[in-house]
């Protein structure tokens, strides 16, 4: 029995060692970002603080249990004044440092600490993707917060349905997304990379699903992103040098018939393109849909196949968000794909 529960008790140590590893994308003990740098510094304060903490009052615990005969020679005398120093005194000067470095902390990552002028994002919570825009530049995109390295970015955040919250452990501590409230905070790295995020705050079904990626680049990388963004989608039409009716059909032939199977398709009602037809505001918008690096809120990598996937079946990979599946025949999904693959 007692070997069955040790076995127990390393399978469990041996599943945390395992979730550990699997969560280095998301963990709060690896902070690459300012304001998370600040928290895990106070949290390993604590930690070792609370740990030596410990070990004292156990020592002096078990000195006290092998010792307690001692007070009958008159030493015990000595009592009251150890509980006063070590029970009133030491703790006090404890929790008053501590709570010095809390707000220290507090005023150091405070949400209005960044600069009028500093490059601005806005981002709204749906169920359960993440608009996202640059209202500077008029750039929407969704899932992926780009930003620039070695600054204070500021982030406005609301919600469109329910309460979300915005949550990218490596760089920063959580701000809930509420509906009809704004609320701002900042982002700061100065490590190129990307750094997964995740709503911390349960929306519905697919709340763990309800992912995205904060993409740092170089100030220079990050303007032409940005520049790269704000131009209308690529446009495909039908060549005008038309091929023979017996060949193969060329790509460009491909996506101008992928355009006209998306603009004549529900896809519009709830789907944005600038620069067509497209303007429907309840799902991602898809100006620059294949410079994305994920599907479905950071779910499935953006390829081919996980897009058709995504198109005809999206709720056996994410049952219960809101967009319906199709039954488009093969030939119009492969030219739909091919154009949406188009929009870079
Ligand atoms: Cu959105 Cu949880």
């Amino acid at each position: 029995m007692r070997a069955g529960a040790a076995a127990a008790a390393v399978a469990a140590l041996a599943g945390l060692a395992g979730c550990a590893g699997a969560t280095e994308q998301q963990s709060m003990l690896n902070p690459s970002g300012t304001r998370a740098q600040a928290v895990d510094t106070l949290w390993q304060t604590m930690l070792i603080i609370a740990t030596v903490v410990w070990l004292i009052v156990v020592g002096v615990m078990a000195a006290a249990l092998l010792r307690r005969n001692r007070a009958k020679d008159g030493s015990g005398r000595r009592a009251p004044l150890f509980v006063a120093v070590a029970g009133g005194i030491i703790p006090a000067v404890i929790l008053l440092a501590l709570t010095a470095q809390s707000t220290a902390v507090l005023r150091a990552t405070d949400s209005g600490a960044v600069e009028p002028g500093a490059p601005f994002v806005s981002v709204t919570g749906h169920q359960y993707w993440w608009e996202v825009t640059y209202p500077n530049s008029g750039v929407v995109t969704a899932n992926e917060v780009h930003i620039p390295t070695g600054q204070r970015v500021r982030l406005e955040l609301t919600a469109d349905d329910v309460i979300h919250s915005f949550w990218v452990p490596k760089l920063s501590g959580k701000t809930d997304m509420i509906p009809g409230r704004s609320n701002t905070m900042w982002l700061q790295t100065d490590q190129p990379g990307t750094y997964w995020g995740q709503c911390a705050e349960y929306c519905g079904w697919q709340h763990a699903l309800m992912r995205f990626v904060v993409v740092a680049h170089e100030p220079a990388e990050f303007q032409a992103w940005l520049s790269a963004q704000a131009e209308p989608a690529a446009n495909p039409t039908t060549p005008a040098t038309a091929t023979p009716a017996a060949g193969p059909v060329s790509t460009a032939e491909l996506q101008a018939r992928g355009r006209e199977i998306f603009m004549s398709s529900s896809c519009v009602y709830c789907h944005a393109i600038a620069g067509t037809e497209a303007t429907g505001k309840l799902g991602p918008d898809l100006t620059h849909l294949a410079s994305r690096e994920y599907l479905a809120s950071g779910v499935i990598p953006n390829n081919r196949g996980n897009l058709g996937g995504w198109i005809v079946d999206p709720q056996s990979i994410k049952p219960g968000n809101q967009m319906p599946g199709t039954d488009l025949p093969g030939e119009e999904l492969q030219a739909l794909l091919a154009y949406l693959e188009s929009l870079e």
